[in-house]
């Protein structure tokens, strides 16, 4: 990332479709421990130029951890880590950014009162005239910050506006512009979708499919299946810190997913429970006997239809 040399950003050029060639970020055998909790273990995975990994799982499932790992924040205990093939330790977020590997956090580091342009250089802001006179160009910031959103099919009012201004989907995108513009090759989302409405989530998963379209491989995390699923190429499963395995879109249906996200078991024994209650409640019989059967019906239609 540079200052000086914003007009060219270094960006990954797309892998040939079907993306069989050395993976752009790989991990083998990766475990994690703090202390005696194990986070992670024995995890493999890669991502490649031009395709969306998503990584599922569910509270504490370990997938934070994970795109730590990935991102600098922690030192996997175990196993390796390799970028375009070469075995890399990373000693801080730093050295994860300079291997062009950009993390996009739910709690964006933006500062709502300040514009979009001068959120979009944070830290690397253009700059005119010398020495004492150097100054924040605005002209410029302004140019590249429309060009570029333009280029990811956002159309701003105005790059004036404070960033405060704009819904939470908005931001997010201008948050992967950014990433693909300081010539990110691997973009990490955690949770992007998380805290908006359908539309917004609709808005965040198009700007996905444009990152991937520019070449970037994208590791997407949810716990979202339906978001998930209509943009992923592959799904990495993680339960409690261990893999359920790697699937290709085509391998697994929806369905699938969910069942292997939830458990289609838990909500199986949930109805039942709920089954129970309507027997000794009788006030509540008749809604919770209606809501046990929809439980049981919701169980059946995880089960994979083998
Ligand atoms: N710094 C830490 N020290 C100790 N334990 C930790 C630390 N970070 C994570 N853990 C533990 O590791 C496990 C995995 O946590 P992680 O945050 O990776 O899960 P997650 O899949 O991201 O969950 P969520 O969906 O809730 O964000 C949890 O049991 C958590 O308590
Ligand atoms: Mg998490």
């Amino acid at each position: 990332m540079s200052a000086t040399t914003p007009d060219a950003p270094s960006l990954a050029k797309p892998a040939p479709a079907g993306a069989n060639g050395t993976p752009l970020l790989e991990v083998r055998h990766v475990s994690k421990y703090f202390g005696g909790v194990i986070a992670l273990a024995d995890i493999s995975m890669d991502v490649h130029a031009g395709e969306v990994m998503c990584l599922l799982g569910d509270n504490g499932a370990g997938k934070s951890t994970l795109i730590k790992v990935f991102s600098g924040v922690h030192k996997p205990s175990d196993g390796q880590f390799l970028i375009e093939g070469q075995e890399v330790s990373f000693a801080s977020p730093r050295d994860a950014l300079a291997a062009g590997i950009a993390t996009v956090y739910q709690d964006l580091a933006m500062i709502p009162l300040m514009s979009i342009s001068r959120n979009f250089f944070l830290g690397a802001e253009p700059t005119v005239g010398w020495g004492p006179f150097r100054r924040f160009d605005v002209a410029r910031a302004d140019r590249i910050t429309r060009d570029e959103l333009a280029k990811m099919g956002i159309h701003l009012r105005d790059t004036d506006q404070p960033v405060g201004t704009l819904s939470g989907g908005e931001r997010q995108s201008v948050a992967i512009a950014r990433a693909v513009y300081f010539g990110a090759k691997v973009l990490i989302l955690d949770e992007p979708t998380a805290a908006l409405g359908v539309k917004e989530a609709g808005v965040v998963l198009r700007y996905i499919a444009q990152a991937r379209a520019r070449g970037l491989g994208v590791i997407f995390i949810t716990h979202n299946v339906h978001h998930a699923y209509p943009i992923g190429d592959r799904f990495t499963l993680l339960n409690r810190g261990r893999s359920y395995g790697t699937f290709r879109k085509d391998e697994v249906s929806r369905e699938e997913v969910v069942g292997m996200m939830a458990g289609g078991e838990e909500l199986e024994e949930l109805s039942h429970e709920l089954e129970e209650f309507a027997h000794t409640d009788r006030q509540a019989s008749t809604g919770l006997a209606s809501a046990s059967r929809d439980m049981g019906r919701d169980a059946a239609d995880l089960r994979p239809s083998s």
